[in-house]
């Protein structure tokens, strides 16, 4: 019989609340995800790439855990010191965790609070433009990475400090057959955040930072089919993950104020509404496992000058779909 209870996750359309029967330890708990692996992934996928697992306490004190676990999503786990992330965020010991938190030595400060702070019926601001901040991880990277785990170790107090989440399978779906049409085969300019190409550095008219070799602007497609389930999703970011100079969409006008600005907004104000979109509020062991090639997700404000709020992250890599078929990694040097 099994020990996996997989249900619907509170509070939205998309994903699963996974819990272990019986299980009073977290090396049990993840003893019984690896011994239903199938059926984990199944559901997984059922739930729009997307599942939500609380209570994992211990995981903190041993993040080989974290590692070990994230193993049952994808062919590799990957080592941040070889994907030109800045060292000081990752893991001293353990080289697949980037940690992202306020506190020295990473030093990543809060998102800004949304203008206004709150919906006019005072709710958290989630839909974009309203709402900014919304990318799937590392679309700068060609191939891009495929699933994320996201852990909890320290959190900010409830009420601050949320991940908002969208699926962008149903958000597709739910798209005009034009729509659907008009975006067939069309690509979006994404590029490393911080590097003046975003679309409020541009406003501002700050210079761009030059680009090396291996932070060259990355196309991807804007509707992705999944390797695993066929089915398609929108895939796209917004203002700092997207190359606003060249971009953001290939083959549109270009710039801030252009066709293919006006497409982004269009778009990303529909994935990010209601019906698509979960708020996640952290409790220490919660741990979030998003498919990054068919959900987007965004990061709001917490105090930082009273909370040292400490997350854990991995990305599984190895099946971007046939899209990407024998790619040489775009940020890796040739060989
Ligand atoms: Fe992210």
């Amino acid at each position: 019989m099994s020990k996996l209870d997989l249900q619907p996750l509170a509070g939205a359309n998309f994903g699963r609340h996974v819990r272990v029967t019986g299980a009073t330890t977290d090396a049990e708990v993840i003893e019984a995800l690896e011994a239903e692996a199938d059926t984990l992934l199944s559901a997984f996928y059922d739930g729009h790439g997307f599942m939500l697992l609380t209570g994992l306490d211990s995981m903190a004190r041993d993040p080989s855990q974290l590692v070990r676990l994230s193993r049952l999503f994808g062919p590799e786990v990957e080592d941040y010191t070889k994907t030109g992330m800045i060292l000081d965020r990752v893991h001293k010991e353990v080289p697949e965790i980037l940690v992202i938190s306020n506190a020295a030595p990473m030093n990543q400060k809060p998102p800004a609070r949304p203008e206004p702070a709150l919906t006019a019926d005072g709710k958290l601001p989630v839909q974009f433009p309203h709402r900014r901040g919304w990318h799937t991880d590392q679309s700068y990277r060609r191939p891009p990475p495929d699933i994320s785990l996201f852990y909890c170790v320290h959190p900010a107090p409830i009420d601050q400090a949320q991940t908002l989440y969208a699926d962008g399978i149903s958000a597709y779906e739910a798209l005009s057959d034009a729509m659907k049409a008009r975006i067939d085969g069309m690509e979006a300019l994404h590029v490393q955040p911080g590097t003046g190409r975003a679309e409020l550095a541009v406003k501002a008219g700050e210079t761009p930072k030059p680009l090396g070799p291996l932070q060259q602007p990355q196309r991807q497609p804007i509707v992705r089919v999944h390797p695993v389930t066929g089915q398609k999703a929108l895939y796209l970011c917004e203002s700092g993950q997207l190359d606003w100079i060249e971009g953001p969409i290939v083959g549109l006008e270009k710039g801030v104020d252009g066709d293919g600005a006006r497409l982004v907004y269009e778009l990303m104000s529909h994935f990010t509404s209601a019906p698509y979109a979960y708020v996640q509020e952290w409790r220490a062991g919660d741990l979030v496992i998003y498919d990054n090639r068919c959900t987007i997700h965004s990061a709001t404000w917490f105090d930082g000058d009273a909370t040292d709020r400490v997350m854990w992250r991995t990305t599984v890599r190895g099946n971007p779909g046939p899209e990407y078929a024998d790619e040489t990694p775009s940020w890796l040097p040739a060989a």
